[in-house]
């Protein structure tokens, strides 16, 4: 048996209450499309399929620099690891591994929305960590959430916020983010890029990281869950101009046909040419990355770029 803290931005009135308000919004919160064991089974075979950070041996090595850089940080033996948006765990595990064959002892905090994927990354740094915890929240919304991050008492802590900004609006997540952060946190995030100096043309390059039937079959698995039928439209994915001169690619679902979907008493309709908003991805560049980060008082001091330029890591200070 393992236990897991469950906050309340995740209790089922309050995931009912968002899911009507994506459903009417006609924009669906990216949580949504990996809170379910068959959800979070098709994001890592997606993952696992067209992600750099499992397919580019360039992309594992300039992770592997970011963490023993990350261990030269500590003198102390008890550091505490807290995976803000853990999914599989893969790189959270990486660095724990580091951690310890640098002598380190490292405890582990699993933090997501989803909780098969709470429990994955538990299961996946349990070789690596002393022990571990796990916090299921939505860290769009979840408030007080500072003192569950970590069960433990390590005065040095490491943050990862690894592939999380590309899918929330950076002035929703960056404000939160800033808030977790304690004086003398080492916090490192990952972000997908564009290749290449033209910005357009980078984020163009990338598009069949997305555009992919996988890809295509993970998203539509939460509107077929909730009641949409495969015959009903047909998804689209393209780039657009996003917030604070970034690109983000984006996949829509278009109605070709009127649909009801039923939430208990509650029931929205879907005309046909309606669209719905399933995902998005925001591509930076390391520039763009620093100037968006500044607008909310976080610094990048150290950076790593795989030689695809494809993604980067980020060792970033409040
Ligand atoms: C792109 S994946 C990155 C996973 C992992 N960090 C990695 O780099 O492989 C995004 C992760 O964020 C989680 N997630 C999505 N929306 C979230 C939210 N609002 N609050 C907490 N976790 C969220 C998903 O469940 C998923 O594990």
């Amino acid at each position: 048996v393992i236990h897991v803290a469950i906050h309340p931005s995740q209790f089922p009135d309050q995931v009912r209450a968002d899911l009507l308000k994506s459903l009417r919004a006609r924009a669906i919160q990216h949580k949504f499309h990996y809170e379910s064991y068959k959800q979070a089974q098709k994001w890592l075979a997606v993952h696992e399929a067209h992600s750099p950070a499992r397919n580019d041996s360039g992309c594992a090595a300039v992770y592997d620099e970011a963490f023993r850089w990350a261990a030269g940080k500590f003198q102390r033996a008890d550091v505490c690891v807290i995976g803000l948006g853990c999914g599989g765990g893969h790189k959270d595990a990486a660095l724990l591994g580091c951690l310890k064959t640098a002598g380190i002892r490292p405890v582990y905090s699993a933090v997501d929305v989803s909780l098969s994927l709470v429990i994955m990354a538990r299961l996946r740094a349990a070789g690596f960590a002393e022990s571990t915890t796990g916090l299921v929240c939505d860290l769009e919304m979840a408030d007080g959430i500072q003192d569950q991050l970590c069960g433990c008492r390590a005065a040095q802590r490491v943050l990862t916020f690894f592939g999380m900004i590309p899918n929330s609006e950076p002035d929703v997540i960056l404000p939160r983010l800033r808030k977790l952060l304690r004086r003398g946190d080492v916090l490192l995030m990952s972000a997908n890029l564009a290749p290449g100096a033209d910005y357009a043309a980078g984020v163009k390059r990338v598009l069949p990281q997305y555009d992919n039937a996988q890809t295509a079959d993970w998203l539509l698995t939460f509107l077929y869950d909730v009641g949409v039928e495969p015959g009903d439209g047909k998804i689209d994915f393209s780039i657009e101009q996003g917030a604070a001169d970034l690109l983000r690619i984006w996949a829509d679902f278009e109605f070709q046909r009127a649909r009801t979907v039923k939430l208990g008493d509650e029931t929205v309709q879907f005309a046909a040419g309606e669209r719905v908003r399933l995902f998005y991805s925001y591509r930076y560049t390391p520039e763009r990355l620093k100037s968006v980060l500044a607008k909310f008082d976080f610094t990048i001091s150290e950076q790593w770029i795989t030689p695809s330029e494809e993604e980067g890591v980020f060792a970033v200070q409040a």
